[in-house]
């Protein structure tokens, strides 16, 4: 090794040792014809010094260099003299006296600074990308990463899971989003799938009689990006024989959850434990959402009723055709001025809403409100105990047709406000589960239902009669698992009777010779003895980045892609060469804004 210490990990136990150290020049200073240059290195910083009374050769070795080159240095521990200690650096008693210097290798001027976490435009960062990863806030997220990912891997080996690996080229494993393909050079037309998760094959490892599997599982997705999704992301992919119940899965799940917090994060505090679990229509009817952010209140509360019956046309005519009237207390936040209120209008309104409704308690106690005098006194009252209104509060009311859209604009209006009012604390994680999900979402579009999930869940039992009489009734076997206001993991019980997956298949508008062709495997390896089962999958990045604080999961993956979906350091996807597609049996039609640009 070029060395025989990290930088770092040197202490004042080593005073008087002789150390080689190799690494980065953090930062040089020069005082009076002594050199300080911060040795950096995996391990961390220490203060080398260089002058002409210690070594002049070595200190004129260091004339050139400048910051990021590599350098390997040879010297003693010394203290540092009294009162130059720095306690905020662990090495922060002690530097090195360098006595032989060499210089392993040159940088450029950097396009950005390493030495520091100041704010970079994400685009230079994600060019060059492996500077970026220098900067000590991404090697906090990147060993982060690790100690989950390890702490996953001791925990389930110690419970008798083993993990296997399963195939990337593969066929289409649908979990609700395009399919990402790869032409086969050796059949022309066709096309392997990258599976979206080892949702069929993890199944097949239980009729395989793998009873307990686990993988830290790529899955490839060709879907819009947003900050918490990636074209290629990782989940704990997660699946156990013999389940019979929701909570053999949950249970398991929830025990990883709460040791790895106390283990890897134990500065952090768990809201409750056990996991509070909701229903997903409680969750809608409380937060709008099936993914409550529970560190705060500001629950919704239904006033569809209270509608139908006041002057104020909106209210009434969506009440009185079937539509959701809702409302929120933003508590506290009566004291707006009327731009910042007119600023949640029109974010209600980029949002879906066709308008919020406010009500304004002055601090005295008296209304303040555009649509006061269509209220009589008391239905003002009614509407005031039913938000729990005190002077000083502003409430928020969304009325719509379309119940998604009441929902959706104050389920977002809450967690805009709570971020505003600073409620969401990211040092406390509010884990819940989000259970009784419907079965089937009807997609309007189509005129077809959909699975809720997708179409390896099992309805509940008592439920699978209602698919045959009202399907939009019954409940999936399926839980989400919800970390702060983010889905970060999904699962459910399995269909393994080939008659209901194959009704299943029918009811989502897959025809029996489309699912034969499709998932002809998955059928007929359920009529050779294939065991109930039942699992999960926890969407790695998310958690993570929870964990870390961090607005997106691009700040916890190595090398991820852009918001375009794009990799700007190796400027990927790009073309490919007329030989190689002739290979592959393929033509590009490229479509006209293309062939312009
Ligand atoms: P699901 O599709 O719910 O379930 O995915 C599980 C979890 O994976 C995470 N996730 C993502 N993370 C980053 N980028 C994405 N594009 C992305 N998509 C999903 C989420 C999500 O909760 N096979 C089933 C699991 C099962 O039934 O066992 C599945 O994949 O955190
Ligand atoms: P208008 O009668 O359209 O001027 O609306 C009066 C108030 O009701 C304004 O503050 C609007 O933002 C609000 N409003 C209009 N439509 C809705 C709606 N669908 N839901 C809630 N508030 C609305």
């Amino acid at each position: 090794m070029y060395k025989t210490h990290g930088c770092g990990t040197l202490r004042k136990e080593h005073v008087g040792e002789e150390v080689v150290l190799a690494g980065w020049v953090h930062r040089r200073r020069d005082h009076g014809g002594v050199t300080f240059i911060d040795l950096r290195d995996e391990s961390g910083l220490v203060q080398v010094v260089a002058s002409p009374e210690i070594a002049a050769q070595a200190h004129e070795m260091l004339e050139p260099v400048r910051g990021e080159w590599v350098l390997r240095i040879r010297g003693h521990v010394r203290p540092r003299p009294p009162g130059t200690e720095n306690p905020k650096l662990a090495t922060g008693e002690i530097e090195v006296a360098a006595e032989a210097v060499e210089i392993l290798n040159r940088a450029k001027p950097l396009p950005f600074p390493v030495h520091k976490d100041d704010p970079v435009d994400e685009s230079l960062r994600l060019k060059y990308r492996y500077l970026d990863l220098r900067r000590s806030r991404m090697k906090r997220n990147l060993r982060l990463r690790h100690r989950v990912i390890r702490f996953i891997r001791d925990f389930l080996d110690a419970r008798g899971f083993i993990e296997v690996e399963t195939p990337i080229l593969f066929k289409s494993t649908p979990e609700g989003a395009r399919d990402y393909l790869v032409p086969s050079r050796l059949y022309p037309g066709h096309f392997y799938a990258l599976p979206q998760s080892p949702q069929q094959l993890k199944q097949l490892l239980m009729v395989a009689g793998f009873e307990k599997y686990y993988q830290i599982a790529r899955c490839f997705r060709d879907e819009d990006q947003r900050g918490d999704r990636q074209p290629e992301f990782t989940q704990l992919d997660l699946e156990m024989a013999f389940v019979d119940r929701r909570e053999d899965v949950m249970d398991l799940i929830e025990a990883l959850m709460t040791e790895m917090v106390r283990a890897v994060v134990p500065e952090k505090r768990l809201l409750q434990t056990p996991f509070p679990r909701l229903t997903y229509q409680e969750a809608m009817d409380r937060f709008g959402t099936d993914r409550p952010d529970l560190r705060f209140g500001m629950e919704l509360k239904d006033v569809t009723d209270l509608a139908r019956e006041v002057a104020f046309k909106v209210f009434a005519q969506v009440a009185q055709r079937g539509g959701l009237v809702k409302g929120l207390n933003a508590k506290g936040m009566g004291t707006l001025s009327r731009r910042e209120i007119d600023e949640l209008v029109k974010f209600a309104q980029q949002h879906g809403a066709k308008g919020l409704a406010w009500v304004v308690i002055t601090p005295e106690g008296e209304v303040k409100s555009p649509i006061a005098k269509f209220f009589t006194p008391g239905q003002m009252e009614t509407l005031r105990e039913r938000l729990e209104a005190q002077p000083g509060d502003l409430l928020l009311f969304v009325a719509d047709v379309d119940h998604d859209v009441t929902n959706d604009v104050l389920a977002r209006l809450r967690v805009h406000l709570a971020d505003r009012l600073g409620l969401r604390d990211p040092e406390v994680l509010a884990f819940a589960w989000v259970v009784d999900f419907p079965y089937l979402f009807w997609n309007e579009e189509e005129n077809r239902w959909d699975p809720s999930h997708h179409p390896f869940t099992r309805p509940l039992d008592q439920d699978i009669p209602l698919l045959d009489t009202n399907p939009g009734k019954a409940r999936g076997a399926q839980y989400d698992l919800v970390l702060n206001g983010s889905e970060i993991g999904g699962g459910s019980l399995r269909i393994h009777e080939r008659w209901l997956q194959e009704k299943v298949f029918q009811l989502i508008g897959i025809s029996l010779e489309e699912a034969r062709e499709k998932f002809g495997h998955m059928l007929e390896a359920f009529e050779y003895g294939a065991p109930p089962h039942g699992g999960i999958a926890l969407g790695l990045d998310r958690i993570v980045m929870l964990l870390a604080d961090e607005p997106s999961i691009r700040e916890v993956i190595a090398f991820p892609k852009n918001q375009a979906a794009r990799d700007l350091m190796a400027d990927a996807p790009s073309p490919v060469t007329e030989e190689q597609l002739r290979e592959l049996h393929i033509r590009v039609v490229l479509p006209e804004e293309a062939k312009r640009s």
